[in-house]
């Protein structure tokens, strides 16, 4: 959270000269980065892959993806073309200049104002990317006083989101996010920031170079990928709800059990790690035993199943995946430079009077009625803020300030009404997930 995004956990002295330094590798890795790397799909896929023997949609109980699992559980873009390049040098400027300035920002520290010119897209919009079980606009829902606010952070400027900046500052680039629902919920809202929700028919779907299609029988891909020609940009989310590698015991055996190796980054991570010059990680809510037991994931270590009892409880299972995760991106920033490593901490629930199979609800409709403010400085995700403390990869810390917005869940409503379903998980979009993108912005 504070600054550890180049290792700037030293003395003072140092931090100044150190910083000087970092700022000249990043100057060279930007420049190598956008000459050099490459986006060009068309990685040969192995037979393997193609075959999708990998692909967990190929078992439906391991398959469901997050959404649909969690809620069962709970019962413009317009750039001109001709300034993309003159553009898109200025803000190799602004990029180090803003992130020399906050440098030391801690952006999760803060408060929610209301804003009239939000959201920044409509919720009747974005039918191309936003998913209507999120559309809360499209739902019986008629309070909407929670697309009004906008999160100040308190030390800091948060520079203003706009389609066509993000645009430029991602010319020739790659956003990647992989994780669960949630993860897909900050995708989905992105896309939608980027747009203004209008419909773009220029953006091209390329899932199927990062093998990503709808296997069959299945009810949707692992993931999306969406290509902006305009200015070379790719914006992805990867289905990883554990963050650590899934392999089925028995490929031919649709009824097998999973290999869930907890010390070995998704597969998809590790063919496609190259390509992205933003990853934004989550994991989180998968991390329970009925979970764990529905989808058949057998906790493995060192490739054999696990014996160590500290990791065989939960608790100990996430944490360790997710030191190991973050350990292994950060062995790989030394390989690629330009890269910039997030791991999103987790998304707080706000089930009350109950929990999400004990009739829990979440029905406030008050904006910040649990306060407005984060004053603390650390992260209250100890565990992601342990796991990224002393390496390259950046806390986005949205926990805090997103426990504040217990309004703005789905709650009790969705297109088909389905009564006694309450989603106090997922948020609606427009929503909460905008400001992680916010703040992810004010980084990149
Ligand atoms: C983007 O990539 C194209 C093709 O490789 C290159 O000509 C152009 O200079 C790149 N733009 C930037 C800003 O890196
Ligand atoms: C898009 O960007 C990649 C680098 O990320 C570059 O290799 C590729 O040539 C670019 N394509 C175009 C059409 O500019
Ligand atoms: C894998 O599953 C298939 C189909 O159920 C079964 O015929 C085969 O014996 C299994 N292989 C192993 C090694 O268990
Ligand atoms: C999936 O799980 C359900 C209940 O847990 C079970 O009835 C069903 O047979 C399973 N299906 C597959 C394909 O594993
Ligand atoms: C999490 O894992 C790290 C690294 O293995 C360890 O140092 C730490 O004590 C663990 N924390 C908890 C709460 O288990």
């Amino acid at each position: 959270m504070k600054g550890s995004f180049y290792g700037m956990k030293v003395t003072q002295v140092s931090v100044v000269l150190i910083g000087f330094v970092c700022l000249a590798v990043l100057m060279l890795a930007w420049t190598k980065n956008s000459f050099t790397s490459s986006l060009t799909p068309g990685i040969p896929l192995s037979v393997k892959e193609v075959s999708g023997t990998k692909d967990v949609s190929r078992n439906k109980n391991s398959s469901k993806l997050a959404e649909e699992d969690i809620v069962s559980l709970v019962s413009s873009g317009d750039l001109e073309s001709s300034s993309t390049e003159p553009s898109a040098k200025g803000e190799h400027t602004e990029y180090l200049t803003t992130s020399t300035v906050t440098q030391d920002c801690n952006f999760g520290k803060g408060k929610w104002v209301i804003d009239d010119t939000r959201p920044l897209y409509s919720g009747l919009g974005c039918k191309q990317w936003l998913s209507s079980m999120w559309a809360c606009r499209m739902t019986q829902r008629t309070d909407f006083e929670y697309e009004k606010l906008r999160w100040q952070p308190r030390d800091c400027d948060m520079e203003e989101f706009t389609g066509p900046k993000f645009l430029r500052r991602m010319v020739n680039k790659t956003l990647a996010f992989v994780g669960d629902s949630l993860g897909r919920q900050q995708f989905q809202s992105i896309i939608c920031m980027i747009t203004g929700g209008d419909e773009r028919p220029d953006v091209l779907d390329v899932g199927k170079e990062y093998g990503l299609v709808k296997a069959r029988g299945a009810k949707r891909p692992d993931g999306w990928v969406y290509w902006f020609p305009s200015t070379n940009t790719t914006i992805l989310y990867y289905w990883s709800a554990s963050l650590c590698d899934l392999e089925p015991l028995n490929v031919s055996n649709p009824e097998t059990d999973i290999a869930m190796h907890l010390d070995q980054p998704p597969a998809f991570l590790q063919r496609f790690l190259h390509k992205f010059d933003v990853l934004v990680l989550n994991t989180g809510h998968h991390w329970n035993s009925e979970k764990l037991k529905a989808n058949r994931w057998i906790m493995y270590v060192g490739g054999v199943p696990n014996t160590n009892r500290k990791i065989a409880e939960i608790a100990g299972a996430k944490n360790f995946t997710l030191y190991n995760i973050v350990d292994w991106v950060n062995s790989q920033l030394p390989k690629y430079p330009g890269l910039k490593a997030f791991y999103r901490s987790i998304s707080p629930r706000h089930f009350f009077n109950g929990d999400w199979n004990t009739g829990g609800t979440c029905d406030n409709t008050s904006p910040s009625s649990a306060g407005k403010e984060v004053i603390e400085d650390e992260s209250t995700d100890t565990v992601a803020a342990g796991a990224v403390k002393g390496t390259g990869v950046k806390l986005l810390d949205i926990t805090a300030l997103s426990q504040l917005r217990d309004e703005s869940h789905i709650s009790r409503y969705s297109i088909k009404a389905t009564p006694g379903v309450q989603d106090c998980l997922h948020w609606c979009l427009p929503g909460v997930p905008d400001t992680w993108n916010e703040i992810l912005f004010a980084q990149i």
